[in-house]
């Protein structure tokens, strides 16, 4: 089967870029990524796009209006696609600590295919879903289906990480492609496998039945926090013992059957997908009534809650246990350096907790527009007095006013320019004692130190 046309339902940090490069790859495949939000869309066919990523903007711009079209039009899209990329369409900005994966959307999109196509379709699962979840797609194709159209669902979960995308997406440690085992199932796997041939040898790529597909997205993201999660609660006991954390995770990384990625503490990982996927993996042990294993993972969600609270109490107890009428500087609001992307980001958890204590803060962060930080900050799981929010939160263009008159600057985001900044001038600029909590570790401790802050960290006393 020969691919022309691809479609992507949902146009966000996973759609946008993998679609780009899908277009920059195969110039001869028509893809049209399409969203319900009309200012989302606009944005993407405008010079400013919606999400910051590294060589994003580049590999637009050499594609758009060529291979690579925005749209809202749903049904020219899902019409003439031979594949249909199924991606989140829904937007959620905060976690609910509900544990079933939402298949409302999942399903929502489904019927939107069935209601539709005219013709044959591979609906391609890439976003993280609920295993089982192809098995929902499919029975609710099959059920409305029509002379003529058949369905083959394939699970391709996407593995890029948010800041790295681009390079990721152009050079994956691997593609995984479930399918169904028939006849019908592998000419789909074929279909999709010569996209991804067009720049990945096939060597990479990986074929399997759905469920093991479903599962190992989930899987992945499991062990990957869960790493963290084990480091994060080693940094405990160092602080209590005098070791460093740094330097144990280098010795135990240098054993090749451990590995050194995955071993950085800090305050807190999760972001929204670890978090959801992990639940999710409680909830279905829970209904496979495998107890043990659930309360197994739900422990790599409770270290991290543990270790988020655990610092944010170190930053109170350090400033004589108030931060009441104090200023304190938030560096960093995104959950990880090189995006804007504040969805779950530990940075709110720390704002939050400092504004019900009394502080004022002064937030600044290189990628994440003011607007963002305030609808972050006042949606009702933060805070219930919106106009507090406002008197107590200032955001500034850059770090040195940030941290200007402040009493303590608390790091959140390890963004590279923090690394380089002037820490003399700000120490001059600050109320004394001047204090720093380095969330992330990449600090020059040492340095900090003799310019006379006094210095806080995660995984080692100072
Ligand atoms: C993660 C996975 O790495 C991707 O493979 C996966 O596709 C993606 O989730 C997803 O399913 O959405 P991402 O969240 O973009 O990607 O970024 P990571 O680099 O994994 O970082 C997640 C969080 O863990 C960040 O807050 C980061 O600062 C933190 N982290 C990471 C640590 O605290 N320590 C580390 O050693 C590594």
């Amino acid at each position: 089967m020969v691919i022309e046309k691809i479609c992507c339902l949902g146009a966000g940090y996973v759609g946008g870029p993998t679609c780009s490069v899908i277009a920059l790859k195969c110039p001869e495949i028509r893809v049209t990524v399409v969203d319900m939000s009309k200012e989302r869309i606009a944005q993407w066919n405008s010079d400013k796009l919606p999400i910051y990523e590294p060589g994003l903007d580049d590999v637009v711009k050499s594609c758009r209006g060529k291979n690579l079209f925005f749209s809202t039009d749903y049904t020219t899209a899902i019409l003439e696609a031979d594949i249909i990329l199924f991606l989140s369409i829904h937007r959620q900005k905060h976690l609910e600590m509900e544990k079933a994966a939402d298949l409302k959307y999942v399903e929502g999109a489904a019927r939107m295919i069935a209601e539709i196509a005219k013709s044959n379709k591979i609906v391609v699962e890439k976003s993280t879903v609920p295993v089982r979840a192809a098995e929902s797609i499919l029975n609710i194709l099959s059920a409305n289906n029509k002379p003529g159209v058949s369905y083959q669902i394939l699970s391709n979960p996407e593995f890029l990480a948010e800041g790295t995308a681009i390079e990721d997406l152009l050079c994956p440690d691997r593609v995984l492609i479930g399918g169904e085992e028939s006849v019908e199932g592998h000419a789909a796997i074929e279909a999709l496998c010569s996209v991804y041939e067009h720049w990945i040898s096939r060597k990479n790529i990986l074929t399997t039945n759905t469920w093991s597909s479903e599962l190992s997205k989930l899987a992945a993201n499991a062990m990957l926090a869960q790493r963290i999660s084990s480091i994060n609660s080693l940094s405990a006991v160092c602080e209590s013992t005098g070791a460093d954390v740094s330097e144990v995770a280098r010795a135990i990384g240098l054993d090749s059957r451990i590995g050194s990625k995955f071993l950085q503490a800090s305050i807190g990982i999760l972001n929204l997908c670890f978090q959801k996927d992990i639940l999710n993996l409680v909830y279905i042990c829970e209904c496979l009534n495998l107890p043990e294993v659930a309360t197994y993972w739900q422990q790599v969600i409770d270290m991290n809650e543990y270790q988020k609270t655990r610092f944010t109490a170190k930053v109170v107890q350090a400033l004589f246990n108030t931060v009441s009428g104090k200023q304190i500087a938030l560096l960093g609001f995104a959950f990880k350096k090189n995006t804007g992307d504040t969805r779950e980001s530990p940075a709110i958890h720390v704002a939050k907790t400092l504004l019900d204590e009394g502080a004022t803060l002064h937030i600044y962060d290189p990628k994440v527009e003011e607007s963002q930080i305030f609808e972050d900050l006042t949606h009702p799981s933060v805070c219930e007095n919106p106009e507090y929010i406002r008197k107590s939160v200032k955001i500034y263009e850059d770090a040195y006013t940030a941290t200007a008159g402040t009493h303590a600057i608390v790091l959140c985001t390890e963004w590279d320019e923090f690394v380089f900044l002037d820490y003399k001038k700000i120490y001059n600029g600050m109320m004394k004692p001047a204090y720093i909590f380095d969330g992330r570790k990449i600090l020059d401790h040492t340095n900090l130190l003799e310019i006379g802050f006094h210095v806080h960290t995660i995984g080692k006393k100072l």
